[in-house]
């Protein structure tokens, strides 16, 4: 029977069987009893119908199933029809997206103004933190937002948003179910995947937000070689291995999720996205305000996203990002959340 198969389903049932991995050109011209130039045909006919193939001399052929090349191209063939107008700009790398986005937003570019960098060489955390930011692994993406008529006190609802945003996306391509520590860090397996920056700017004459930058890291990957020893315990990442357009995929979904939401008028399903992902609520925190520290129990996130705790003595409080901080109890990580 496989005597009778053409050389390029011969080819294909090969790679396809070891996907990713080299298979030199002598052993496949030896197992087809062909010259090494008809592999190397049967190979091209297999790449003009769409397979993506590698031909390396000294290596062989190999099929590539993982490729994960971050472009604009790569990511807008994912976007729903909504976020076609998106202005995105792939960047192989930068000092932080979130800088370059300031500058592009202060010389007039309009909302919807999209940079995603490959790498970031002063990438920005919240709290004057820095953002670890290697090449290849991570999707750092910073987004112009030109909201109408919006008080700074509602600048909160873009990050929890973004929050709600990338867990459905972080669900949606690997499966795995996310959960938010108060106010906007994206944790797997109790490690940190995602972080958000979100960094306003005011009209002097309105008192109005004029526009706002959404930054957003995401780990899609651990590094090769794995994280920093000051990162290792408390990082993690979204794919266990190398997925073909695992980022690109992320990237857009991200968006699609982002601007669902942010064209809705009410804030609702977005809450309630937030709320159901929350790791926090229900559970022992420490609320750290400058040298203090309280044990309280977290009840509820309200509307305004406050976190909601009652201290041992009974009293209840609305806690602010910005003023606070929480550590949630049996936390190994030590990581402390709030902006
Ligand atoms: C945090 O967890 O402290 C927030 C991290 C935010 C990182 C992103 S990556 C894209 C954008 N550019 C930056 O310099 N920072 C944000």
């Amino acid at each position: 029977m496989i005597g009778k198969m053409k050389t390029r389903d011969r080819l294909i049932q090969i790679l396809e069987a070891s996907p990713n991995q080299w298979i030199s050109g002598e052993y496949l011209a030896e197992t087809f009893s062909l010259s090494r130039a008809a592999v190397w045909k049967a190979a091209n006919s297999l790449r003009s119908e769409g397979y993506l193939i590698d031909a390396v001399r000294s290596k062989g052929y190999r099929l590539v199933t993982d490729a994960d090349i971050m472009s604009d191209l790569g990511i807008i063939q994912y976007l729903s029809p909504d976020c076609r107008n998106l202005d995105i700009r792939v960047l192989s790398e930068v000092g932080s997206t979130n800088t370059l986005l300031k500058e592009k937003a202060d010389a007039g570019s309009p909302e919807g103004t999209v940079l995603i960098a490959d790498m970031q060489t002063d990438g920005k955390g919240r709290a004057g933190r820095r953002f670890y930011s290697p090449a290849d692994t991570g999707i750092y993406m910073s987004i112009l937002l030109r909201p109408v008529e919006t008080e700074p006190s509602r600048g909160l609802r873009f990050t929890t948003m973004a929050a709600a945003a990338a867990c459905d996306a972080i669900h949606d391509v690997s499966g795995k179910e996310p959960g938010i520590k108060w106010v906007n860090d994206i944790y797997l397996d109790c490690k940190k995947v995602c972080g958000i920056l979100t960094e306003g700017s005011l009209s002097m004459e309105s008192g109005l937000l004029d526009h706002v930058v959404l930054g957003i890291g995401i780990n899609a990957y651990c590094p090769e070689g794995g994280f920093p020893p000051a990162l290792k315990d408390i990082a993690g990442a979204v794919y266990d291995e190398k997925q073909m357009d695992g980022r690109n995929r992320l990237a857009a979904g991200f968006l699609n999720r982002f601007f669902a939401y942010y064209c809705q008028k009410d804030s609702d399903s977005f809450t309630k996205t937030y709320r159901r992902h929350s790791i926090v609520i229900g559970k022992e925190v420490t609320v750290i305000s400058g040298a203090s520290k309280r044990r309280a129990l977290a009840l509820s996130i309200d509307n305004d996203f406050r976190l909601v705790v009652q201290y041992e003595d009974g009293r209840t409080e609305h806690l602010s990002t910005g003023e606070v901080s929480i550590r949630l109890e049996n936390d190994k990580s030590g990581v402390s959340s709030g902006d």
